[in-house]
């Protein structure tokens, strides 16, 4: 045998309680896709056979985490695990200062409010739906400086987040410092295609917003999966272990919002962590009005007793490989089996690329949505859109977002599935993709003002 034979991984995991899963029958699938208007959005689970819709509070926890439930310290005020969360928090992320929230989007809604006035702009590395449009309910506009490459769904650049430093000082020179009260900078970008940002680029414009007072909030939903590309692709990091590079990226910034729904491993939570007292200050006053007291926000005291054992789950570097290989690993395969998907494969999901799957399909027609409802009804998987109809429409001129990707995500939950599950899902991919000829449009019958492409409901053009 060789010495240099390629060995495989396994999860770092053996499982010890099942929950079954149902398959459907294509006539069941039919009914409820019509039924939910044809938005994966709006089907009942129990009609779901392979649930890719979203990594968001689908994880699975540890038997650890499990216990860490029973330890639940239920006081109004000073609850145990809000300190356990707190050092977790100081520990692995290195911010000073934390308000737990009831998930992510209520960190974007606290930290918008205080820091964004009407008139401002927040760069960012594309945008993210709730975080841009938290933005823009404060009165701010958000604008996009990432690479262009990271809007090309076939460059293959290993840091598609990068951010574009002249697209940036450009717009610093043009509106003013003193008119953008931070960057945002999310580590991985999940409307790209879950891709990463480089160490040497967050220095770069860690330097640069230095240079004009700039502070940058860092939406770190996914940073322990940006640290593994990082490891795993940039010079000088493979020696670092994923908890010094999280912390590293961490260092260089001034605050984050988190939705511990997907890399921290619970199924609710979230927070806004700050290292300037007086930011923190008012973030902690503004908490009571909106969530809860400030050592609880949104969450139960055995929610923060699980966050906090799950932020130490993520950063090992057995896990974080086993996720992101289990999504490569899908990837892998629908594009051996020639289905364009977005490159290269990110750390959460395979984004399928449906401008080029359903080429006789203009953009209005809604590609993604009417793929995303063809791979439930050949299938039973479940995925999401994240093209037109998630880019809602402009807040000035009310027309629809044209973003460059159109593309369906099949997200991968972590600790869920097994790879004879993603086998299902590629092969059920591949079939649609043979006869996406056949796949008509949709056009909206219904569209709420926000988040359009949660509840938005869809008929067959
Ligand atoms: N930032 C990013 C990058 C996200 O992916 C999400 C949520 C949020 C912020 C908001 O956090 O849901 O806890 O309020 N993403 C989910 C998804 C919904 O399916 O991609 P939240």
């Amino acid at each position: 045998m060789s010495k240099s034979k390629k060995r495989s991984w396994a999860e770092p995991y053996k499982i010890k309680m099942v929950e079954p899963v149902r398959i459907t029958q294509p006539e069941e699938r039919e009914r409820a896709l019509k039924e939910a208007g044809y938005n994966t959005f709006l089907l009942r689970s129990d009609d779901v056979y392979i649930d890719l819709l979203t990594d968001s509070g689908t994880s699975a926890m540890s038997d650890r985490q499990w216990a860490g439930l029973m330890m639940g310290d239920e006081s109004y005020a000073g609850s145990s695990n809000f300190y356990h969360l707190e050092d977790a928090i100081r520990k692995y992320y290195g911010y000073k200062h934390i308000v737990p929230t009831h998930q992510g989007r209520a960190a974007e809604h606290i930290i918008s409010q205080i820091l964004i006035n009407e008139g401002d702009y927040v760069p960012g590395n594309m945008y993210f739906t709730t975080t841009r449009l938290h933005q823009e309910l404060a009165g701010g506009t958000f604008v996009d400086v990432i690479i262009d490459e990271a809007h090309d769904p076939e460059n293959e650049h290993p840091f598609k987040a990068d951010i574009d430093l002249n697209k940036l000082e450009d717009l610093i020179k043009d509106k003013g410092a003193d008119r953008i009260p931070y960057v945002c900078v999310a580590t991985t970008v999940n409307m790209a295609g879950g891709q990463p940002i480089s160490m040497k680029n967050l220095k770069e414009v860690r330097a640069l917003t230095q240079k004009y007072g700039i502070p940058i909030i860092h939406d770190m939903t996914r940073v322990a999966e940006n640290a593994f590309f990082i490891k795993d692709r940039e010079d000088g990091y493979s020696h670092l272990s994923i908890a010094e590079i999280v912390k590293e990226i961490c260092s260089l910034t001034d605050g984050a919002t988190m939705s511990a729904k997907k890399d921290a491993l619970v199924n609710i939570g979230g927070f806004l962590a700050v290292n300037d007292e007086e930011l923190f200050d008012k973030a902690r006053n503004m908490v009571v009005v909106y969530e809860g007291l400030h050592t609880y926000g949104g969450m139960a005291g055995r929610d923060m007793e699980a966050l906090a054992i799950g932020i130490k789950e993520s950063v090992e570097y057995d896990h974080i490989r086993a996720r992101v290989g289990q999504v490569q690993y899908l990837g892998d395969k629908l594009i051996d089996m020639g289905v364009p998907v977005v490159r290269p494969i990110g750390s959460h999901g395979v984004f399928l690329d449906a401008k080029k799957i359903l080429p006789h399909l203009t953009q209005d027609q809604l590609p993604a949505q009417s793929l995303a409802a063809a791979i439930y009804l050949d299938s039973g998987v479940r995925a999401m859109e994240r093209g037109i109809v998630s880019s809602g429409r402009n807040r000035v001129t009310g027309e629809h977002n044209y973003p460059n990707l159109e593309m369906v995500r099949l997200t991968v939950p972590r600790r869920v599935y097994t790879q004879a599950h993603m086998d299902v899902v590629a092969e059920s991919v591949e079939a649609v993709f043979h006869e996406a000829d056949k796949i008509s449009g949709l056009r909206f019958v219904y569209e709420p003002e926000y988040l359009r492409f949660f509840q938005s409901r869809f008929e067959i053009i």
